[in-house]
């Protein structure tokens, strides 16, 4: 009679592992030829009790399919990526220990695995979803850079360990994002024979230098060289350690001034809220190098406003910038549109727009210059000198800083 029971018993349990095998072997075949939709899992059973479902759905991470796992706890969601082979290990041993249902839709069948009764079933039905997950959409959404699988965000306090945007680096994470919608398009115009190195100048902790490592390599598979430009020792140290240890093989960081920085072979130059003046040397640095591209993101504009402080020359504006804020908000886009004039001096075509909300940052202004064929704007000069007669202003600090002193007035 035991021998019976027990015959019984593993009967059942060689159905139950068959149809767990069956359910499973249709899976892989859906991922193996394109349409795998998604697998949900339900009814939970295990040990953890704070496991309400989980989820799947494919996905192209960094030009890999992968299997995206949402796990659906009581107070937060998990996510985990796997490739297939271990993903299909993982679920086997999720079915036979954690959850009771699972269900798997594909664009030719639906497929659903119970173990609610005595015996598991197995139950096919015509398929409720038509179209295959679109994968191309995945692999434009990495385009930019995701949260999850990208060790440096985790490396610089932006993601943790489960790869989820910390609270408090949402707005960080989101500029990142921002400036390689913006950024990257202008990279990838540039071809690849002219686009061996991009120098970023006041690097800081690194995240935009590694958010245009990670584009260039990941995205557009080039093998261009990445500098970071930075003063503090203490900031290049910890760089250069994350870019060691996250495998970020094309960025390097050099600790040194923007002023003293060799920049021959800049191709691109980029200063993103580099203080003051410090953005002028940048900018200065990469007409210097002939760069094909220069971005930069200005942050303060002391000089400029102290030029027009300690100005005695009346002007038409002065109605305006008697007030405190008005003048520094004048000073903003006076310094900002001669840096404009200058590059354009040099051959550049210049557009500043808003790159960011200035719900996030009041710094939000980009200058985007690139170098056209049409040569040296021979207006420029003249319109800068007129600006800066009109403002009283003396000199614009850049001017020096590209051997044309000798203009102000
Ligand atoms: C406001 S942070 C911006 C960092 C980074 N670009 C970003 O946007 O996240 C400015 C950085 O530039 C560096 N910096 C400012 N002036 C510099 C100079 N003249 N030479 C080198 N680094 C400079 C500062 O040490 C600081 O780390």
């Amino acid at each position: 009679m035991a021998k019976a029971v027990a015959a019984a018993y593993i009967a059942g349990m060689d159905s139950t592992l068959a149809k767990i095998d069956q359910f499973l072997a249709a899976l892989d075949a859906s991922v193996a030829d394109g349409s795998f939709v998604r697998l949900a899992l339900r009814m939970p059973c295990g040990a953890d009790e704070t496991l309400k479902s989980i989820d799947v759905k494919p996905a192209t991470i960094r030009d890999q399919l992968k299997l995206s796992f949402t796990f659906h706890h009581q107070t937060r969601d998990l996510t985990q990526n796997h490739p297939p082979a271990g993903a299909i290990g993982q679920l086997r041993k999720l079915v036979e220990k954690d959850f009771r249902q699972a269900f798997l839709y594909t664009t030719a069948f639906d497929l659903s695995y119970d173990a609610q009764g005595k015996s598991p079933r197995l139950k096919q039905s015509a398929a409720t979803s038509k179209a295959a997950a679109t994968l191309s959409h995945d692999r434009e959404k990495t385009r930019s850079i995701k949260a999850e699988g990208t060790p440096w965000l985790t490396a610089l306090g932006v993601t943790g360990a489960d790869g989820q945007v910390l609270k408090a680096s949402g707005d960080k994470f989101r500029q990142i994002n921002r400036y390689v919608e913006i950024l990257g398009p202008l990279l990838k115009a540039i071809p690849a024979e002219r686009l061996h190195k991009v120098v970023d100048m006041g690097a800081g902790k690194g995240y935009l230098t590694f958010a245009v490592a990670d584009y260039l390599k990941q995205v557009l598979h080039r093998p261009t060289e990445v500098v970071g430009v930075e003063f503090r020792p203490d900031l290049v140290a910890f760089c250069n350690e994350t870019a060691d240890e996250t495998g970020t093989d094309n960025l390097s960081f050099a600790q040194g001034t923007i002023e003293s920085f060799d920049s021959t072979g800049a191709d691109a130059l980029i200063a993103l809220h580099a203080c003051d003046t410090a953005t002028d040397d940048a900018i200065a640095k990469g007409i210097a190098a002939g760069s094909e591209l220069i971005v930069v993101a200005p942050c303060c504009h002391k000089q400029i406003r102290r030029e027009m402080e300690t100005s005695n020359h009346p002007n038409a504006l002065d109605f305006v910038t008697r007030h405190g804020i008005f003048l520094e908000r004048q000073a903003e886009m006076v310094t900002d549109a001669m840096r404009a004039m200058i590059l354009e001096h040099f051959g550049y075509s210049t557009k500043v727009f808003e790159f960011v909300s200035d719900v996030h940052t009041p710094k939000n202004v980009l200058i985007v210059a690139t170098k056209t064929k049409r040569g040296k704007d021979a207006g420029a000069l003249k319109k800068l000198a007129e600006a800066k007669e009109f403002f009283g202003i003396r000199r614009h600090y850049l001017e020096g800083a590209v051997g044309l002193s000798s203009l102000s007035p």
